[in-house]
């Protein structure tokens, strides 16, 4: 395909601006493996990973995809893709093991030569500092829900400044804080796996300064060139009826799950109905006099991942819950559609959704799709092919909501696959497949699977054709 020539070419329909970055995900704890290696201390997922009945199969991120060890390759099938951006996350254990004090060099060695080996490739490294691994010593200080862990993490964006602001001009302070708060200190499903609705909202605040805090400390030592942005994981939350029961119940999860980000990220408030919704659990007197001015340090791009939206009425939820403040009122129904092998429904409008919300609440905030993807079945078949009909079609689908958002007037800059490699999936394990290139765990050996080669021809093209 890249023979194409842009002139002649009448298939590609739907066509992307000039510029548009083209990327794949993966983060560090979910491929590096290496997990004792060159001074890397234990993180919470190496701790809750080797927890009984925390992550399924037993499995663990000591190995993962090897990625540690197999960094030119894994660059070399991203150049074949044809990538222009490549999104990693650092693990914040390899490179200052304890969340205190010095760094380790063979840490920030490892980072620079990825750094390296994609500019060679010319292929843009955008690093996120945060993607879920904190050093077990802070977690064992009091972890997320425990203010110092705020500084401590501002700390380590200055030292990954320092050490890469000469390479890495795209940086993003935090993976999806909603996860990291809820799902580790509300429901138990992800590390640490704690259960209180008080530890979440801590945690979610303290994210929430953490993030302003390494902003503004990553501004002060990059060049003035380099770009500082947020990834958040935003619901599209839509409510079963027009009841104002439901209505109300889908009100409440906007509040927990996307508005605790956005209103102090980007207006520098609480939004006050979840205040309120939360009385019950907090008065909300750990959020101290200017933190709310420091969450909203001034942004190049937000990054949103999606894969599937959700749907809700009025009722009851399980406890222990994700939603603090929100569980006896609300209760999560089965969207229609087709499913991946997550169990998560197919329905790319609701990307297309979150998108135009975004244009019209955050004018002059350019947006990322800094994950997109879907899990499947995925085997390779005995002469070696991997054929995903189901992933490409997923991403055609919802490569075509985010074209309908940049027709109808979002700043879309960008769009990253999630994922480049077959990984650990968090509490799955390595049950489920996100990669475009399956990896086969006993023998690492990767291949590429059909979506792989798809997204190469859509890059090449610039845009899609009308059906995959
Ligand atoms: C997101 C995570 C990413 C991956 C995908 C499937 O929530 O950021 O690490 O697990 O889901």
């Amino acid at each position: 395909m890249t023979a194409l020539d842009a002139r002649t070419d009448t298939t590609t329909v739907l066509r992307f601006p000039e510029g548009f970055r083209w990327g794949t995900a993966t983060a560090a704890y979910q491929i590096e493996g290496a997990a004792a290696e060159d001074g890397r201390t234990p993180s919470i997922w190496d701790t809750f990973s080797r927890t009984p009945g925390k992550v399924r199969n037993g499995d663990t991120g000591d190995i993962a995809a090897d990625h540690y060890h197999r960094v030119d390759e894994d660059v070399a099938l991203m150049r074949r893709l044809g990538v222009t951006d490549y999104r990693f996350s650092i693990a914040w254990p390899r490179v200052q093991p304890t969340g205190r004090g010095p760094a380790v060099r063979k840490g920030l060695d490892f980072y620079r030569r990825l750094a390296d080996r994609l500019l060679e490739a010319g292929i843009r490294p955008v690093a996120t500092l945060y993607h879920w691994d904190l050093p077990q010593e802070l977690e064992d200080a009091g972890g997320w829900p425990h203010r110092e862990t705020a500084y401590r993490f501002a700390e380590y964006a200055g030292i990954m400044a320092d050490a890469l602001g000469d390479r890495v001009a795209t940086w993003t302070t935090l993976n999806e804080p909603w996860c990291a708060a809820f799902l580790g200190y509300g429901s138990g499903e992800h590390a640490p796996g704690h259960t209180s609705a008080l530890g979440s909202l801590r945690a979610a605040h303290h994210l929430n300064l953490a993030h302003g805090l390494a902003a503004r400390t990553l501004r002060g030592a990059l060049p003035g060139a380099a770009e500082v942005s947020l990834t958040l994981n935003l619901h599209a939350v839509r409510a079963l009826s027009q009841a104002p029961e439901d209505v109300d119940a889908a009100r409440r999860i906007d509040a927990v799950a996307n508005r605790i980000f956005l209103d102090p990220v980007f207006h520098g408030r609480l939004p006050e109905d979840l205040v309120r919704d939360t009385a019950p659990v907090t008065d909300w007197s750990f959020v101290r006099d200017g933190d709310l001015a420091t969450a909203a340090a001034p942004l190049d791009f937000l990054g949103i991942n999606y894969y599937s939206p959700s749907v809700v009425a009025a009722g009851a939820s399980e406890a222990p819950s994700a939603w603090a403040g929100a569980e006896q009122h609300v209760r999560f129904e089965p969207a229609p559609g087709p499913r991946t092998a997550m169990d998560w429904p197919v329905d790319a409008n609701g990307l297309h959704e979150l998108l135009v919300r975004l244009r019209d609440e955050l004018p002059g905030v350019p947006l990322v799709i800094t994950e997109n993807g879907a899990a499947y079945d995925d085997y390779a078949d005995p002469s070696g092919n991997v054929k995903d009909p189901e992933r490409v079609a997923y991403l055609h689908g919802h490569l075509a909501a985010v074209h309908r958002a940049l027709a109808d007037g979002a700043d879309v800059r960008g769009y990253f696959l999630w994922s480049l490699l077959d990984n650990f999936e968090w509490a799955y394990g390595y049950s489920k497949r996100f990669g475009i290139v399956h990896v086969d765990f006993a023998t690492q050996r990767r291949t590429l699977k059909d979506s792989a080669r798809w997204y190469a021809e859509v890059i090449a093209r610039g845009g899609l054709t009308e059906t995959p």
